[in-house]
């Protein structure tokens, strides 16, 4: 069925090896075959360094509408209650699917163990010690790997969505048949031509100067969509994590918020007060996210601080050492010893609230186009993502977008002739050097200008910057050879856009959009699409 040696066929394309990307490809592999592309290595997606858990009503003394009610608090009145209900009351399956897989949950007695995080009334966080995202993801794909009907791609970035227009015959109908891809390892575009399309590429955290996220998540499927005809939305509902460990040579080390469940304190670093007192003095260190993350902001503006401190030396050391002992092992490596003195912590991007708009059965505006996890916009988290929601969003809808493509699979047209990709124009590149400094001078503006606090002066320089780099980025993309690199300024840069074009599209206050230009919040919630 081969075209050529740069044409690949598949029943089923998954964009991404994260616990989005994974579910739906296991589920559809049942039945089907399904080809899983990653850019880079298979495990260097978001999943992996989830620390804290998976949000789940599993004791008795909690609720479902417990659940649904924080997560809505949090999500700032911006969720679709029902997508929310839709997530909360398929947790406990998708655990019990995670156990079946052998992800080995910590314990107590019979009972898994329960920790606990900012925004939720009740203990329901699963984990493994404080490195969930880690078992997560390995269970995931060692089930991937011995499947028969799954074919794992790494070092395959995906470059945009194939639609009609890339046929031999042109059609306009906005269907999506796979993607092009660039084999990291040849240099080559291949196209991977599919009957369907799921897209789990992860967020967009990356275009901000500082994020807990890692290398990769630079928004590509968020851009791709947007490219191809899909609506986006909420993408100036960026999290910004209130505790990123400050230090000098690790930049991006995230210290979970379990630490505050557990009972940790943040103090201001040279009077020791415990600030949040001031801020939110019900819930103190466990408010909401974008709450605790304004008031770290705040201290740190207003004393002129580098960081401020978040301290569980109370605790006994044996207590921290166990509940935490990835985050324990690594500061002990940089020199600091979390049983007897405090951590040194900053706020930093963290999650991407907003993204491509999907239903509750993942389908995407484009026919052929599923979507899952953090590259979407479900409804779940609203202008702010309750912790640990995010992976139970990814398997929910994993699993989600797999039951509506086997169900529909027979009224899937076939894909037409698609053309190879084009490279007739196109020479190496005489000047990385440009990808840098276009990389590096985004992340900073979007840093300062579009950061937890806003105002619309700020918003607009950021809007005029990126009119300015649009050209030249287009120029660049235009006539020299894709790289990784280049494939990713593109879609940080449209991230970028997308982010300010929200933000200054919302003229109120609301969970993480906060701006001084308008403080109040609006008394209906709605939510910012755009419409490409
Ligand atoms: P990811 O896991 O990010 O995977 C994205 C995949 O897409 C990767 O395989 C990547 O290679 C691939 N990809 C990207 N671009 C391309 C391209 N162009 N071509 C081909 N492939 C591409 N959430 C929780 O619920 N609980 C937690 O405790 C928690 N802790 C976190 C801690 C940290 C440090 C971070 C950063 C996030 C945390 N989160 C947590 C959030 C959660 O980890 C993520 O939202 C979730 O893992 C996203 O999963 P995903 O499958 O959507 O994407
Ligand atoms: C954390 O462990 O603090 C992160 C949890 C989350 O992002 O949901």
């Amino acid at each position: 069925m081969c075209k050529t040696e740069a044409m690949n066929k598949c029943d089923i394309l998954v964009i991404g090896s994260g616990a989005a990307g994974l579910t739906a490809a296991l589920a559809l592999a049942e039945t089907h075959r399904v080809t899983v592309l990653a850019k880079g290595s298979l495990t260097g997606g978001s999943t992996a360094w989830a620390q804290g858990g998976i949000a789940a009503v599993l004791d008795a003394g909690d609720t479902f509408e417990n659940h649904v009610r924080d997560t809505m608090i949090a999500g700032a009145g911006l969720n679709r209650r029902e997508t929310v209900e839709f997530v909360i009351e398929r947790a406990p399956r998708s655990i019990d699917r995670l156990v079946e897989l052998g992800v080995p949950f910590n314990t107590e007695g019979a009972d898994l163990h329960l920790t606990r995080e900012g925004g939720h009334s009740h203990r329901r966080i699963v984990h493994v010690d404080d490195a969930t995202g880690w078992a997560v993801q390995d269970a995931l794909l060692r089930a991937a790997r011995a499947h028969p009907n799954v074919t794992l791609l790494p070092g395959r970035a995906c470059i945009d969505l194939i639609t009609g227009r890339h046929g031999e015959k042109f059609s306009g109908d906005g269907r999506v048949w796979g993607a092009y891809a660039l084999d990291e390892a040849s240099g080559r575009v291949e196209a991977h031509v599919a009957r369907a399309t799921v897209l789990a590429a992860g967020g967009a955290g990356r275009v901000y100067q500082f994020s807990t996220a890692p290398r990769g998540a630079t928004g590509d499927g968020i851009a791709m969509a947007w490219r191809a005809g899909a609506r986006v939305s909420n993408m100036e509902m960026m999290q910004f994590h209130p505790t990123c460990l400050y230090n000098l040579e690790v930049k991006n080390f995230l210290i979970t918020e379990a630490v505050r469940g557990e009972g940790g304190h943040l103090l201001h670093p040279e009077t020791g007060h415990r600030y949040m007192a001031d801020y939110d003095p019900e819930r103190m260190e466990l408010a909401p996210r974008d709450i605790v993350a304004r008031a770290n902001d705040d201290q740190i503006k207003r004393y002129g601080l580098d960081y401020v401190h978040l301290d569980i030396s109370h605790q006994p050391p044996d207590f921290v050492r166990q509940h935490f002992p990835t985050i324990h092992e690594k500061l002990q490596g940089l020199g600091i010893d979390m049983t007897r003195e405090p951590i040194p912590v900053v706020p930093a991007q963290h999650y991407t609230c907003g993204g491509v708009v999907i239903g509750l059965d993942a389908r995407t505006d484009l026919p052929g186009l599923w979507a899952a996890g953090e590259c979407t916009e479900s409804g779940l988290h609203g202008a702010n993502r309750l912790a640990s929601n995010s992976l139970l969003e990814c398997f929910v809808f994993g699993e989600a977008a797999a039951r509506d493509i086997l169900a529909g699979w027979d009224d899937l047209p076939p894909p037409p002739a698609i053309r190879e990709w084009d490279e007739s124009r196109v020479t190496d590149s005489d000047e990385e050097v440009v990808i840098k400094q276009n990389w590096t001078e985004i992340r900073r503006m979007m840093w300062n200008y579009v950061g937890i606090v806003r105002t619309t002066k700020r918003l607009e320089r950021a809007r005029n910057r990126i009119d300015l780099l649009a050209q030249e980025i287009e120029d660049y993309y235009g006539s020299f050879r894709v790289t990784t690199d280049l494939v990713e300024l593109r879609n940080l840069h449209q991230c970028a856009d997308l982010i300010v074009r929200s933000a200054l599209a919302r003229h109120e206050s609301r969970g993480l959009h906060f701006t001084l230009d308008y403080p109040e919040t609006d008394p209906l919630a709605r939510d910012t699409v755009l419409v490409p």
